[in-house]
């Protein structure tokens, strides 16, 4: 049982009761302060490190920075190693030292572990890779955050995705997280649409699907707008929406202000501003519509949600954040300086802090973006007081973030310094099979078909799926979702839909495949699945084969895993591990046979281990928020 790992001295910072891999370096950390009883135990402790070939553990004694000559310090220290229950071995290279671990230990305080948190947990749900480390810290977590009235682009996807693995992720660390999403539900651009509607609405269309008649109000006004400006087609900004086919799609915030320089008198897009403005000074009438179109995106948003597996604690919105709180913050800022007057708009200079100048209010006294999530913070710190909140965003968004940080330093709010943002890349050329712009819900359909063709391909087995469409979704959400995450959030990437959907190479569909076998071995070799012994009574010298320990060693490090990404804040970290156990898996089959095994308990000791396995890569699909498969 786990607890043998409480003779061994407490460590802080460890957690061996959660991560029995810690227990192993405490184990050659105790044999460090014995031989060198001038270094810590703590510090030794941090001095262990996985090993890249043929053992387990490295310990470089030169960063102890004990003096002595490096030959003598490795020399010494192997003299005076015993083995005990732990470590089998160590091996001294100068000052270089590397340690192996006993392999039954490894096995039986691992996988009592991983049973332990999974199947025998009070709380009644898998824990192996949880930690404490948040407990009792509050993290707002603001992610998603899609516009109304308009489509659901692949920036706001990544935003979802990459949100909700950080949700998951500091759940299962232990904090209390609260999601929001923050709609862009303010702003000119609704100016814009109600004049567009006036033009072009049609409240039969509007009645059948509310979400496309928006956006086509939205691109027939736009088109009139950048006709009356002079400019054809603008594609600057746009590759925040992975370049749909339709420009207007991807306008994003920031360009708001950019526009403001350049305000016309008359036209669209006066129509727009005044429109606008009657809209922001609470005038009834003008806000009508807008309520309706604020209604249906949330609705037709929180159906994809579902389809994604995403929740939201709140939906706020920009409409939401007060009005006269932002035009009393302006009023602060300009007393303290820091906000000038141009040609009637209230500009904030930041160039000291090499960050631009910013407008706050238009001259018609209308509120901006910037100041909209000013307050917005500040209120959600006024709600929530949070030990940190996050931002998942675009880094198109830099500057427009680092803006409202800085500002909010400026007026002295010590808790600035918990906001953080996480930002992310863009993706290029998401487009359907066919080539054509798109929506998400497109992306999610086709690649739900694709999926569906796969499955078809092997008769025998696609009878046996119950909800055949509802697994095909699943394989093409996983396969989004991973290309999604693999790589680190700030690279740009390519959407390919070849790659994505293999079954071959690192791919969703590859992990999904190896959690669907893995489930399959009971129900291949019912007579051992229903005479297992329990796991506590298994010889575990009989899982003493390379191929086995290597899984049981990668095993162990999940919750090495979980608080890497807690550090880095980067889904691929979590990728790559899922993916290194399923090649670990995929390459014992052939070596520890169950089926084909004659000795019986070798037989049981071997599917103890794939179905623990089974256990941890299904943990690992679940932090990055995909549902695993029992059958494909
Ligand atoms: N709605 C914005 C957009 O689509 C993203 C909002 C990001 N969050 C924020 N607090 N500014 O570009």
């Amino acid at each position: 049982m786990a607890s043998a790992a409480y003779d061994l001295p407490v460590v802080e910072g460890t957690e061996p009761h959660r991560s029995a891999i810690d227990a192993f370096r405490i184990a050659i950390a105790q044999q460090i302060t014995k031989t060198f009883p001038n270094v810590p135990i703590e510090k030794a402790y941090e001095g262990v490190d996985y090993s890249k070939k043929d053992s387990d553990f490295t310990v470089a004694l030169p960063r102890f920075k004990m003096g002595g000559k490096p030959a003598e310090l490795g020399a010494k220290f192997k003299q005076e190693f015993t083995p005990n229950e732990y470590i089998d071995s160590v091996e001294a290279s100068g000052a270089f030292l590397t340690f192996k671990c006993n392999t039954k230990t490894l096995a039986q305080k691992i996988l009592c572990q991983i049973d332990d948190l999974t199947n025998r947990n009070a709380s009644g749900k898998p824990e192996y890779g949880h930690s404490d480390v948040g407990k009792g810290k509050k993290l707002i977590l603001e992610y998603s955050s899609p516009n109304i009235a308009k489509e659901f682009h692949v920036g706001h996807l990544r935003s979802t995705i990459i949100g909700a693995f950080l949700s998951n992720l500091y759940k299962t660390c232990g904090w209390e997280v609260v999601s929001l999403n923050y709609l862009g539900d303010w702003g000119k651009q609704f100016g814009l649409i109600a004049v567009g509607y006036d033009k072009y609405g049609d409240e039969a269309e509007m009645e059948r699907d509310p979400i496309k008649h928006l956006y086509n109000v939205y691109v027939k006004i736009n088109k009139d707008l950048k006709e009356e400006k002079g400019e054809v087609e603008k594609k600057d900004f746009k590759a925040v929406a992975a370049a749909p086919a339709d420009a207007a799609a991807a306008e994003t915030k920031p360009e708001e202000e950019e526009e403001e320089n350049e305000a016309a008198e008359s036209g669209v897009d006066a129509a727009a501003r005044a429109y606008f403005k009657r809209m922001e000074s609470g005038d009834e009438a003008s806000l009508v519509n807008w309520r309706k179109w604020r209604q249906h995106s949330i609705q037709a948003y929180e159906k994809q949600y579902e389809t994604l597996n995403v929740h939201f604690d709140e939906y706020l919105g920009e409409s939401m954040v007060s009005h006269e709180q932002q035009l009393k913050v302006v009023d602060q800022l300009e007393k303290m300086g820091l906000v000038s007057d141009a040609k009637g708009a209230k500009l904030i200079d930041l160039e000291k802090w090499k960050l631009g100048k910013a407008i706050l209010l238009k001259k018609d006294g209308t509120t901006m973006y910037l100041t909209r999530d000013i307050i917005g913070a500040m209120e959600r710190w006024e709600k929530y007081k949070f030990d940190k909140m996050i931002y998942v965003v675009a880094s198109q968004q830099d500057l427009h973030v680092a803006q409202f940080f800085k500002v909010l330093d400026l007026m002295g709010l010590d808790w600035a310094s918990r906001l953080e943002h996480i930002n992310f890349g863009m993706v290029l050329g998401m487009s359907t099979r066919k080539g054509t712009a798109v929506f998400l819900n497109q992306i999610i359909k086709e690649s739900a078909d694709v999926m569906m063709e796969q499955m078809q391909k092997n008769e025998e087995k696609f009878a046996q799926i119950e909800d055949p469409e509802h697994v095909a979704k699943e394989i093409g959400l996983t396969a989004i979702k991973i290309q999604d995450m693999q790589a680190k959030r700030i690279n740009n990437y390519t959407f390919n839909w070849g790659r994505m959907t293999s079954f071959e190479g690192d791919t969703g569909p590859y992990l999904q495949y190896a959690h669907v076998r893995l489930s399959s071995i009971e129900r291949k070799n019912p007579e051992l699945a229903s005479s297992l012994p329990p796991l506590s009574s298994l010889d575990f010298g009989l899982l003493d084969e390379p191929k086995a320990r290597d899984i049981i060693f990668h095993l162990g490090q999940y919750p090495d895993a979980v608080r890497t990404a807690l550090k880095t804040r980067e889904p691929s970290g979590i990728i790559t591990y899922a993916m290194r156990l399923s090649h670990y898996i995929s390459s014992a089959w052939d070596v520890l046979l169950v089926k084909g095994e004659s000795d019986v308990d070798k037989a049981k000791a071997r599917m103890w281990l794939f179905l623990l396995a089974r256990e941890v890569l299904a943990a690992s699909m679940r932090l990055l928020s995909l549902t695993p498969l029992e059958r494909m």
